[in-house]
């Protein structure tokens, strides 16, 4: 049985002549420790979809069903991390942040195990100095790295990642796409990753998703083993196919219309 079973998903915000916003009839399945990527242009539905799977969304129709069970509320069992906020509360250190995380799925825990538990995570993304700061104290790229020690903390069955790297610039996110790789290697828990950089996409996903205007257009297997390497001749043409299909998506007319 698949981890996560999304079937004929659809989540209408508005439908005029001029377009569509939302998501119509998505269907696909995620296994048990696969990465799974979700590529399309902005306004197409990545975040819609990852917001119906968290439960912070409600569809209108279709269903999620996770193990086999119907979800449509958040549940500690699912874990996303937005696009763009600030997701540390400021008034707690690192430390304080991961233990409150984990302290809030389960009540009962002993208060030395959860600081040995913080400790591993801090360890694990290598900032294991840094425990006893405050958020404010952090850069963009340790923060990243606290988001994803915190998310892990709490052992979801399932992470959501909302262009978790966006704001980063491209040796803090090649760096972060490789930390996520160890990461998922270590724990092996499934991810679904939105992003709109193919680069990222292939490097980091066993299966790629293609978006276009709210619709789950291609369900693309990733044929290249990893490590996946941009040299490479294959991954040129994996490239090359994602991209075209993007493409296509974009708006020649008003492309026209503006070179004309
Ligand atoms: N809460 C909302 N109310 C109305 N429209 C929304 C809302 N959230 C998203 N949309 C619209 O739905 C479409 C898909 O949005 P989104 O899922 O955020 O796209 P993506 O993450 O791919 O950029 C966009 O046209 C967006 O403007
Ligand atoms: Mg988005």
């Amino acid at each position: 049985m698949p981890l996560i079973r999304v079937e004929s998903l659809t989540k209408i915000y508005s439908s005029t002549k001029e377009g569509f916003a939302g998501i119509r009839e998505v269907s696909f399945e995620v296994n048990e420790g696969e990465v799974v990527g979700v590529i399309g242009r902005s306004g197409c539905g990545k975040t819609t979809l990852l917001r119906c799977i968290a439960g912070f969304e409600s569809s209108d129709s279709g269903k999620i069903l996770l193990d086999g069970k119907s979800v449509s509320r958040p549940g500690p069992d699912r874990f996303m991390i937005f696009q763009g906020l600030d997701q540390l509360f400021p008034w707690l250190s690192l430390r304080g942040n991961l233990i409150f995380a984990m302290k809030t799925v389960n009540k009962d825990a002993n208060m030395k195990e959860l600081q040995r538990k913080a400790e591993y995570y801090l360890e694990l993304v290598g900032l294991s100095e840094w425990g006893d700061c405050y958020p404010y104290q952090l850069s963009g790229g340790m923060k990243q790295r606290a988001f994803l020690a915190r998310a892990l903390s709490v052992n979801p069955r399932l992470l959501l990642l909302d262009e978790p790297f966006g704001s980063l610039d491209a040796l803090g996110r090649k760096a972060m796409q490789d930390l996520l790789l160890r990461l998922w290697g270590k724990t092996g828990t499934t991810i679904i990753l939105v992003t709109h950089d193919i680069d990222e996409c292939i490097r980091l996903s066993d299966r790629i998703l293609v978006f276009t205007k709210g619709t789950l257009k291609f369900n693309l297997i990733n044929p290249l083993p990893r490590p996946r390497m941009s040299e490479d001749p294959a991954y040129m043409d994996f490239y090359g196919k994602i991209s075209r299909i993007l493409e296509k998506d974009a708006n020649l007319k008003w492309a026209n219309a503006v070179l004309r």
